[in-house]
């Protein structure tokens, strides 16, 4: 069995906040190819896998991932929404520097990030076929997406794995050379439409009490009374929002900004932009001051923790309308299906 306790030691910051920038009006966005567009061949063979690794991410169940969710499930569109963290806007912002701890951040170790805590899992390993995989894939969109706006039609260049696990925000990187004109380094790394966008802070301070009449009204049809979600056939089409089988206490999308802003943008599922600004936040606080898995992080003291990773706007470790302390009842990390 792996440890938890000796992965913990280790487990680096991969959720920091991404810069949200607020949507611009009339904004066009890149247009990756169509999947019909995938080559065949070696290359195209990693390609495809990428995209159904995305979107059925439950294939690496009990592997890699341990909740019930799948990555379109927060990057609609099988990665592809504007404004829904697309793949093909980050594959050019790695690597990253990271001020806080001086480090630099491959697109692979970002990626591994989103495993060890919206899926609350365990990564695949560096180098993995299932991250060649879900780069390729990212790189594919967004290179695609590119060279029709810079006027190449002829098919992606493949790279090789290790190219691929870097990232594409690289003055070494190759790309063809009209790609290249097109754009600085800086612009692709900050495509209109990457990451959720932000929206102005709550008029009233955030309210979970406000956002269970909002959550009853706008969620509840699809993701159930207990946000739970629904099954069919052992499938989630309706994803949980909170709970034992949902993105754990490390995660992005529990911080109430970051959830706010996905919100506002993305749902309700089908309609987007239904909410006023107040609801999306108060909405974002109902789902997140519920319990959920443990943060990775955890050595067993949920205020050293708070201090040293949650000074943010979220709830781990704290008490909210007479229930126990968050965290303190926080589930399992990376359990098995059956458990
Ligand atoms: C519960 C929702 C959720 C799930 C599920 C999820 N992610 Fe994420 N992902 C996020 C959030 C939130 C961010 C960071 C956004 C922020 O801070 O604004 C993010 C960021 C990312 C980024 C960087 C985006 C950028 O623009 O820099 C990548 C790449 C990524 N995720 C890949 C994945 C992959 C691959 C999976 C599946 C293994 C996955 N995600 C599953 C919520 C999720
Ligand atoms: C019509 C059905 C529907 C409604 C109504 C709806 N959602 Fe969703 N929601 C979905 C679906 C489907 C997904 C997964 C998207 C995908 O896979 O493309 C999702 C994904 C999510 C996610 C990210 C995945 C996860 O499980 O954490 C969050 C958070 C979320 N919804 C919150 C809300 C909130 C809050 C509301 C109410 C304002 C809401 N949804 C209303 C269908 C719905």
């Amino acid at each position: 069995m792996c440890s938890f306790a000796a992965q913990a030691e280790t487990l680096p910051d991969r959720q920091a906040e991404l810069d949200a920038s607020v949507k611009k009006a009339g904004q066009a966005y890149l247009q990756p190819r169509a999947l019909s567009a995938i080559p065949e061949g070696e290359f195209g063979d990693k390609v495809r896998k990428g995209y159904q690794l995305f979107v059925n991410s439950q294939q690496m169940r009990d592997k890699y991932v341990g909740n019930n969710l799948n990555c379109s499930n927060c990057h609609m569109d099988a990665g592809r929404k504007a404004n829904a963290a697309p793949l093909w806007a980050a594959y050019f912002a790695y690597p990253a520097y990271r001020k806080k701890n001086d480090k630099v951040n491959s697109y692979e170790e970002r990626l591994q990030g989103c495993f060890t805590y919206s899926m609350n899992g365990k990564p695949p390993a560096s180098g993995s076929e299932e991250l060649v995989a879900l780069s390729a894939y990212s790189y594919w969109l967004g290179m695609s997406g590119l060279m029709d706006q810079a006027g190449v039609s002829s098919p992606v260049p493949a790279l090789s794995d290790a190219e691929l696990l870097k990232g594409g925000k690289r003055d070494d990187f190759a790309m063809p050379a009209a790609v290249k004109a097109a754009m600085t380094l800086e612009q692709r790394a900050k495509l209109p439409g990457k990451a959720y966008p932000k929206i102005p802070a709550p008029e009233q301070a955030y309210s979970p009490e406000r956002g269970k009449a909002v959550y009853q009204a706008h969620c509840q049809s699809c993701h159930n009374v207990d946000g739970q979600g629904y099954e069919t056939a052992g499938v989630y089409s309706l994803p949980p929002l909170w709970g034992p089988q949902s993105f754990n206490w490390g995660a992005g999308m529990h911080r109430v900004n970051t959830a706010a802003y996905f919100i506002y943008e993305n749902m309700p599922f089908g309609k987007s932009i239904q909410l006023t600004n107040q609801q999306a936040w108060d909405v974002a606080a109902y789902i997140n001051a519920k319990e959920r898995p443990q943060d990775p992080r955890f050595k067993g003291d949920i205020n050293k923790l708070q201090q040293q990773y949650h000074q943010h706007q979220g709830y781990y470790g704290k008490s909210v309308a007479g229930q126990t302390e968050l965290g303190s009842k926080a589930y399992k990390i990376n359990p098995k299906k059956a458990e």
